[in-house]
């Protein structure tokens, strides 16, 4: 194989209660890519359409990840990457993530797979490095492994892929405002209170609880972040009145997507999430505020070769 064509799809990060642990990956939004190997060594970025972003490889989130993994081959292979974007940057679902994840499952195709998806992480972390400044993997993870994962432990590195509820759907709304994850990043507090944690752990432990059993009202109940979501939820135009919307309108809940400003909600049934998808455009509509809507199942199978 000398050429790939992959989709990189959309991912929501923390899910509410799981700030840079819990991650879950999107269906219907996402980028396309072609790597295609080439006889000159190195790696370039040889097209982005879609966005402004560096084409520099060392500048760009696929360029760095790509480099990390044949760094760690000792490989002087060759490869140029065209990346078609769809996920706005600082959107909330997982711009950086679906370039960095995409290029490297595409790289490790064409190499004859030396890399398990697992082991494909730690380098689309460093695309995610690049981009906000923290090496975070609740958006590479569920975009390379699909479906809900869990990171377990950073170090070392421990992911986990979670079960998904069959009927689980996610609505994601996006108002267009950029919010760069690292500005969003130096907005939360340092230090959490003791009764804070207790109540995330509760949810956290409670959502993955709901994952397992198919629950989808102790999903709803767990839907809820007291440590994170307070302090950006006030970058987010109506962030209170769109999630209301959304649970009046059926939602079994929802949070921050990422670090926003996108916000998406879980509901049990496309019916559902076509219903809330409804009631949030029309609150922003109301306000005059422009933004982009999607509604997707739960992508339990991450990147897909097209
Ligand atoms: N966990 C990261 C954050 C996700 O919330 O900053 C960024 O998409």
């Amino acid at each position: 194989m000398k050429e790939i064509k992959l989709f990189a799809p959309a991912t929501i990060a923390n899910v509410s209660c799981g700030f840079d642990v819990l991650g879950l990956c999107l269906d219907t939004v996402g980028d396309e890519m072609i790597i295609r190997k080439t006889t000159k060594k190195g790696v370039r970025i040889s097209k982005i359409i879609g966005q402004d972003l560096p084409i520099e490889t060392e500048k760009n989130v696929a360029g760095v990840a790509v480099l990390a993994l044949l760094k760690q081959l000792n490989s002087d292979a060759g490869f140029e990457i065209e990346i078609y974007k769809n996920i706005k940057p600082g959107s909330g679902i997982g711009s950086s993530a679906a370039s960095s994840a995409g290029a490297v499952f595409g790289v490790n195709k064409l190499l004859g797979e030396p890399f398990t998806l697992q082991e494909l992480i730690p380098f689309a972390m460093e695309g995610e490095k690049l981009a906000s400044g923290t090496a975070h993997a609740d958006n590479v993870a569920p975009a390379l492994l699909g479906g809900f994962t869990l990171v377990r432990s950073y170090n070392p590195l421990d992911v986990i892929k979670m079960n998904s509820p069959k009927e689980l759907f996610a609505t994601v709304i996006h108002p267009q405002i950029e919010i760069k994850t690292a500005d969003a990043r130096s907005v939360l507090k340092k230090k959490v209170t003791l009764k804070e944690t207790v109540i995330q752990l509760g949810n956290l432990g409670g959502l993955i609880a709901g994952l397992y059993t198919n629950d989808y009202d102790l999903i709803g109940r767990s839907l809820h972040d007291e440590i994170v979501e307070p302090s950006r939820s006030i970058l987010i135009p109506e962030f209170d009145a769109i999630i209301k919307a959304a649970k009046d309108a059926g939602a079994l809940g929802g949070g921050i997507s990422g670090s926003g400003p996108s916000i998406f909600a879980l509901s049990k049934g496309k019916e559902i999430a076509d219903k809330v998808a409804l009631t949030m455009a029309k609150a922003y509509k109301n306000l005059q505020i422009d933004f982009e809507i999607h509604v997707s199942k739960i992508n339990t199978k991450g990147i897909k070769i097209l």
